[in-house]
């Protein structure tokens, strides 16, 4: 097999485009968040005639979406979404993934949530086989950072509430995301449930319930579709 070098921002068209394979004429789709996905936004304006309209994970893919002239439902006027389309910051050989650097995962996890089938678009940089290297983003409500930096320092984690522009970032939600360094997620689908039920996060971002079904990886190979 032949190998090219391509930069990370061809390997993420081109994964994007090959997601047009997964979306059915007539359809509403899923819209996750990201460079990689705005790859895939890009790809989806050139079919927008054939399908019905997306749902987005974001304000910043909703208004990317609009500007193509692609119409944006709400979440709850669509009753389920046959395929979500969305990148990944990790996935491992299970398609378990941390997801949430762009800040969006609480609502990227309500579509996929709402999606048959999830397909995850990465470039080979974000193959691991532990989780845990990527600071693992978690929204949660601003009275409760404090007391869940602690529970994170008690697994081994620093945790830091991220900040832009020197004051904490606030998210589509009204919430703050912190990132913890240090983890070493050995069981992402326990890990995901015991860090969900501590008040005051809205949502973590390991996405291991609503892992991916497929992943197009993005390689100097060419795309790699991975199935789990
Ligand atoms: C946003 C996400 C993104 O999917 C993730 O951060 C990957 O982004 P990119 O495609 O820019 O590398 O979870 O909240």
């Amino acid at each position: 097999m032949t190998s090219t070098t391509f930069t990370q921002d061809e390997l993420k068209a081109q994964v994007g485009r090959a997601a047009l394979d997964y979306v059915m004429r007539g359809a509403i789709v899923g819209v996750g968040t990201g460079s990689t996905v705005n790859k895939f936004i890009d790809a989806l304006a050139a079919v927008k005639s054939a399908i019905r309209g997306a749902v987005s994970s974001s304000l910043a893919s909703t208004e990317r979406l609009r500007e193509l002239g692609i119409e944006v439902f709400d979440s709850n006027a669509v009753d389920e979404i046959a395929v979500y389309i969305d990148g990944a910051d990790e996935i491992d050989p299970h398609g378990y993934m941390i997801k949430g650097g762009g800040a969006a995962l609480t609502r990227e996890k309500i579509i996929a949530a709402q999606s048959r089938r999830f397909v995850c678009i990465a470039d080979a940089s974000k193959q691991v086989q532990t989780l845990g290297a990527f600071p693992l983003p978690v929204e949660v409500i601003p009275m409760a950072a404090r007391r869940i930096v602690r529970e994170f320092a008690r697994l081994g984690g620093t945790a830091q509430v991220r900040e832009k522009d020197g004051e904490p970032l606030v998210t589509d939600n009204g919430q703050h995301i912190i990132d913890v360094r240090g983890l070493h997620i050995a069981d992402p689908l326990a890990f995901e449930a015991e860090v969900n039920q501590w008040p005051g996060v809205v949502a973590v971002g390991v996405f291991a319930r609503n892992r991916a079904d497929i992943c197009l990886l993005g390689t100097s190979q060419g795309v790699r579709t991975l199935r789990f």
